[in-house]
């Protein structure tokens, strides 16, 4: 009898026998938390990669039939063959507005023989690698939709559909890696007179290609990376381009002849619009280049969070729930080298779900959120702005690191997004015939190619 409870206790559990009693002690292992991550876009898969390195046990759920999210071009708007809404804002000439070395996610080198400034294609491309080369797609469940999660009895409640069949599914998590995204959901300027105009208006969330602008006079509203780098694309082709704007931002760029700078359009009629100033345009088109709403359907009060279309809060370090601290809102940051922000992130979240540290109090944490919130309110700016790092970036990367224990996004990546920003302002038509070179962690080089030129400049 003894002798069979050791054998069994020293392949299974640990155990003391005390003076004959047989008394048992449970050293089962703890029962390990489930993750379900939610979008596989580079959110979802830098979590996979270091979920799986943890070996914990995890799924992604991915609403198409694809990894890489935005950066997978798809030339359909409107909704796929399952109906469902297409998720990509890519156009067909994008190239990426940050150098390669800006982009990379850690553990897998960007190729060399990348352009400094990659097509969207190519990025795609190193994306899809990636998944393949950590053996991602195995945890990926393609064409399942999140249609809810939900808090219940200290878990999450997460149910999804095979956008394909139809079926529906429930399981039980104990975090939640959101990872959806949130360059997908236009929004809407509302101008009085729109129902009057007989042009075209569209989102750039549904632009493509410049073609179909040829000859006409197209007018872009928004100054952010999309209206910048879509007027350029259009104006290539275009008769005229106005690009209307109340951003203080001065850009120095050559504008063509037929870039014409308006400020904020008043309202449209029949055949073109009023602006602030008085003038009056004639329009065949309208291209709004004026951001995206965040949008979380599946989400509801049960989580702890407060929506609104341009903020969530409130979020730890930009990405923990608070009120619900086993959510991770993951991308949420705005002007930012996002891609390696979101990677750092990813190591963040996974050394939280393996317990390798613990968050700070509940009060600690609102501390640091409520800090952020009266710079914002002090600056008199809108709440949109909490998900702003701008010039914080770089602490941010130090602190989540320091907390977390997890390896810290190097200073060289802010230092050359605030050369790229410069660069861009100097010159939307050259910024990306510069060739950077990374040195070290601190330190890179970068010389300007000059396209006329055939011997190439070395950095
Ligand atoms: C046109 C454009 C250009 C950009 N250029 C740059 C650039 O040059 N450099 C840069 O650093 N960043 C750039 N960005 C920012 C870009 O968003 C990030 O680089 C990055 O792709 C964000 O990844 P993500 O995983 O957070 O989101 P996404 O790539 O949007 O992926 C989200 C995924 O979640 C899935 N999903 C959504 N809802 C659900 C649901 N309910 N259930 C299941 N799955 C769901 C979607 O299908 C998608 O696959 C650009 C963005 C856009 C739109
Ligand atoms: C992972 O979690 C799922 C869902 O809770 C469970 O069915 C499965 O057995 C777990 N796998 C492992 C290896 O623990
Ligand atoms: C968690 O800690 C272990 C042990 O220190 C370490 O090996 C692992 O990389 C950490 N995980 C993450 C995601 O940081």
């Amino acid at each position: 009898m003894k002798l069979k409870c050791l054998f069994v206790c020293a392949s299974v559990i640990s155990c003391s026998l005390l003076g004959g009693v047989v008394s048992f002690t449970f050293k089962a292992e703890p029962q390990k938390p489930r993750v379900c991550v939610i979008g596989a876009g580079i959110a979802g898969l830098t979590s996979a990669h270091y979920l799986k390195e943890e070996g914990l046990n995890f799924t992604v759920l991915e609403a198409t039939q694809y990894v890489g999210g935005t950066w997978r071009y798809d030339p359909r708007v409107g909704t796929d063959e399952f109906g469902q809404p297409i998720h990509t804002s890519m156009y067909k000439h994008l190239r990426t507005n940050l150098p390669k070395q800006a982009m990379e996610l850690s553990g897998f080198p960007i190729p060399k023989e990348y352009p400094s400034f990659p097509s969207w294609k190519l990025f795609y491309e190193y994306l899809k690698s990636y998944a393949k080369h950590f053996q991602l797609e195995e945890h990926i469940k393609f064409s399942h939709l999140v249609e809810s999660v939900k808090r219940v009895e200290n878990a999450w409640k997460v149910k999804h559909k095979n956008v394909k069949t139809g079926e529906q599914f429930e399981e039980v998590c104990d975090f939640i890696f959101v990872a959806t995204g949130h360059h997908s959901k236009p929004n809407m300027p509302n101008i009085p007179g729109e129902e009057l105009f007989k042009g075209t208006i569209i989102h750039s969330h549904d632009f493509r290609e410049p073609d179909s602008y040829k000859g006409r006079r197209v007018m872009i509203v928004g100054s952010g990376p999309s209206g910048m780098d879509i007027g350029l694309d259009v104006a290539d082709v275009s008769k005229t381009l106005f690009h209307s704007t109340h951003s203080k931002v001065t850009f120095r760029t050559p504008f063509p002849d037929n870039f014409i700078k308006k400020p904020d359009v008043k309202r449209f009629t029949e055949n073109g619009a009023y602006f602030s100033d008085g003038s009056f345009e004639e329009l065949d088109d309208v291209i709004y280049c004026t951001g995206f709403q965040y949008s979380y359907p599946f989400l509801d009060e049960s989580s702890g969070l407060t929506f609104a279309p341009r903020y969530v809060i409130p979020l730890y370090h930009y990405m923990v729930n608070i009120n619900q601290p086993t959510m991770i809102m993951m991308g949420m940051v705005v002007r930012a080298c996002l891609v390696a922000a979101i990677d750092a992130q990813a190591r963040y979240a996974t050394a939280l779900a393996k317990g390798n540290f613990s968050l700070p109090s509940k009060e600690k944490m609102l501390a640091e959120w409520q800090t952020r919130a009266d710079l914002v309110k002090s600056r008199g700016r809108p709440m949109s702005d909490i998900h702003l790092l701008a010039e914080r970036e770089d602490e941010y990367y130090a602190a989540i690191a320091k907390e977390s224990g997890t390896s810290r996004v190097p200073p060289v990546l802010f230092k050359m997004r605030t050369l790229d920003t410069a660069a861009k302002l100097d010159n939307l038509y050259t910024y990306r015939n510069y060739v950077y070179n990374v040195i070290d962690e601190n330190t890179f080089t970068r010389c300007y190619q000059d396209p006329r030129e055939s011997r190439s400049c070395t950095p």
